[in-house]
């Protein structure tokens, strides 16, 4: 699909017009998708922010080191989030979030439909509705020292913690 084609089919929307539809949808689970080489991963989160940080619209996506997608996201430069809004994809999200990418190809497995985005190795789900391309402007593993006790507890017994990826949001649009 060419520039043009895209333009088309995506409506470009501010992300503050979509935060209530997109905060609602993240809890209940949407793809975050990373591209390497010729490699393209999705897995599901739930977890995530949005806001405004150094002048710029951003979504901050939380990492396991335990995952394939940590990997790839140490070796690329952008990530998309999609989500649909429609109740569609429940299955996928189930799969998505419990299969690894090292052992499956997720994309095949659940017959998605991978489409290029405008920024440079951004990939979407176009069976989704509402579309993020983020470029990583900065990470951070998370220090446990300083983690409040009773989130360590709660969500890390195993010592597996995330990293966070805060991606300025270069793009956001619905189809
Ligand atoms: C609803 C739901 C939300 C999830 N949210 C996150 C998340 O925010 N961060 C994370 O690291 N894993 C999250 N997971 C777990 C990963 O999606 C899961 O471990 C997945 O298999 C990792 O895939 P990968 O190894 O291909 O990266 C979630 C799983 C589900 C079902």
């Amino acid at each position: 699909m060419n520039r043009e084609e895209k333009i088309l089919l995506y409506k470009e929307v501010k992300f503050t017009d979509v935060s209530k539809e997109l905060l609602e949808q993240l809890q209940k689970g949407g793809f975050l998708t990373v591209k390497r080489d010729d490699e393209v991963n999705t897995m599901t989160i739930a977890w995530g922010s949005l806001g405004f940080m150094w002048k710029k619209p951003i979504f901050t996506a939380m990492v396991r080191y335990s995952r394939h997608t940590y990997e790839l996201m140490e070796s690329t430069k952008n990530f998309t989030v999609s989500l649909p809004l429609k109740g569609q994809l429940e299955k996928e999200l189930k799969l998505c979030g419990s299969k690894s990418g090292r052992d499956t190809n997720k994309i095949q497995e659940c017959n998605l439909t991978l489409k290029e985005g405008f920024l440079e190795d951004s990939v979407i789900i176009d069976e989704c509705d509402l579309h993020l391309e983020c470029r990583i402007v900065y990470k951070q593993g998370m220090d446990a020292a300083t983690l409040s006790s009773e989130i360590n507890d709660s969500c890390y017994a195993n010592n597996d913690y995330h990293v966070l990826y805060y991606g300025e949001i270069v793009k956001a649009y619905i189809k």
